[in-house]
């Protein structure tokens, strides 16, 4: 099993390049399901989890072609399954975003019912409500779902009102609309630029669809497939994080691809904590001045401060003057970082759902476990600003949502080795 050694004190400066989303990829692999005509995908980003799913989409009978020229090909003209088992949807949670597609395309389709995670229980309910309030027939027995459309003409356009504004909802709520008789309204989505980037690439594909981005989407369904490009948009996430990491060893990073309007609530946090981030030409510059001030911060659905920044940013916290307080509200055990990071020496007390961080720790490096992708993120975190060295353990967590990590960082001037084996 590889693991990351980090020697810490080594301050970044340089350029970072950010890869394609992988929360916007996932949906979109997923959604090329729905189409028999060929999608081409640009700016895939080289993570295990986009391969998981390329893995997936095999079985199920899409051909898939190249990479060539970065782009890959892929035909859903063969399907020959539709049901996604247990140990594809134990491996990655994500897989539950082709369980749309096909419903919408063939009717019917049957799935493992996801557990949970180590960041919280995380039910599926508000996408099966989704299916439901176009019509779909949902049983659940011996933990399979399984889904079929009212009848051979498919789902029914309708009215989709999500109690909350789930991300991966609001994918298999569009996907699902997309192919269903008439106009589904979908009410309290979420507003992620994934979502905006997943609906830009169905219509594409050809789907009439409007308003991503804001908290109501509407879907002329029944689409008329057509092949189409699509290049996936850059991970806000990746760029957040190097942003921070710049940030956390007093450095200057450019982070190519990274883009301020999809960083809004991060770089207002940001500059409240003693860090400007402004714009470049090809990206996002972070820069420091002085000392890091501590800021309290609370994570939510887009525009507020992203959930999946919250453990780099608690990193962040340990090395400002003050006491922050980390308050998560989209995921119920998001917190799983926090005896590692106090391994290292971080000052930190957590209950329920807050944080709160005492800062100025010095951190001593130390061997830490990690426990799910954006944990492992913000150990290596510490481990750059941590004296001696830190190893991160487990880094396939790390594989299957950032590109090539050490590489970016060890260009920017870590000391930063991937050690395989025992
Ligand atoms: N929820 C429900 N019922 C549902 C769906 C969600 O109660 O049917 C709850 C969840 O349990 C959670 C909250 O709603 O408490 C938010 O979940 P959401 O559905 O928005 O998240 P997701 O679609 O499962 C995606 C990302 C996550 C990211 C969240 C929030 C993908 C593949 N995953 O998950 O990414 O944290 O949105 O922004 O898009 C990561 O990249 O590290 C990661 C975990």
């Amino acid at each position: 099993m590889d693991r990351l050694q980090i020697e810490g004190g080594h301050r970044l400066d340089g350029s970072v390049q950010v890869a394609g989303a992988k929360n916007a990829a996932l949906p979109i692999l997923a959604a090329s399901l729905l189409s028999d005509r060929d999608l081409v995908l640009g700016n895939l980003p080289a993570v295990t989890d986009v391969t998981a799913m390329l893995e997936l989409l095999r079985e199920f009978g899409v051909r898939i072609d190249g990479p060539r020229q970065g782009r890959l090909v892929l035909h859903a003209t063969g399907i020959v399954n539709t049901e996604a088992t247990w140990d594809i949807v134990r491996r990655m949670r994500a897989s539950f975003l082709v369980l749309a597609p096909l419903v919408a395309r063939f009717g019917h389709a049957r799935i493992s019912r996801p557990g949970g995670c180590s960041i919280g229980t995380r039910p599926v309910d508000l996408h099966l409500e989704a299916l439901a309030a176009l019509g779909a027939s949902v049983e659940t027995a011996g933990g399979v779902i399984d889904v079929t459309a009212p009848r051979a003409g498919g789902l029914q356009g309708g009215r989709i009102n999500l109690a909350f504004p789930s991300v991966g909802a609001t994918h298999t709520a569009m996907m699902a609309a997309t192919a269903a008789r008439g106009e589904t309204e979908i009410v309290n989505c979420a507003r992620e630029p994934e979502i905006v980037d997943v609906a830009t690439c169905l219509a594409r594909m050809g789907a009439r669809i409007e308003g991503a981005g804001t908290h109501r989407i509407r879907v002329e369904g029944l689409t008329l497939w057509q092949p189409a490009e699509h290049m996936i948009l850059p991970d806000r996430i990746e760029a957040g994080t190097y942003l921070i990491a710049a940030a956390l060893t007093g450095g200057q990073v450019e982070v190519t691809g990274g883009r301020l309007e999809h960083l809004g609530g991060v770089c207002e946090v940001l500059d409240a904590a003693g860090v400007t981030v402004f714009p470049s030409d090809r990206g996002l510059i972070a820069e420091r001045h002085g000392p890091l001030r501590s800021v309290d911060m609370t994570t939510g659905p887009f525009p507020a401060f992203p959930t999946d920044l919250q453990a780099q940013f608690m990193t962040l916290m340990t090395q400002a003057e003050g006491v922050s307080t980390i308050r998560e509200t989209v995921f119920e055990n998001r917190f799983m970082h926090v005896p590692e990071l106090q391994r290292l020496g971080a000052n930190i007390e957590h209950r329920g759902s807050v944080a709160r961080v005492r800062g100025r720790s010095p951190l001593d490096g130390a061997s830490v476990m990690a426990t799910d992708l954006r944990a492992s993120m913000c150990l290596v975190l510490a481990g750059l600003v941590a004296r001696g060295w830190t190893t991160v353990n487990r880094v396939y967590h790390i594989d299957r949502g950032y590109e090539d990590v050490e590489g970016k960082l060890r260009r920017c001037g870590a000391r930063i080795e991937r050690r395989t084996g025992a």
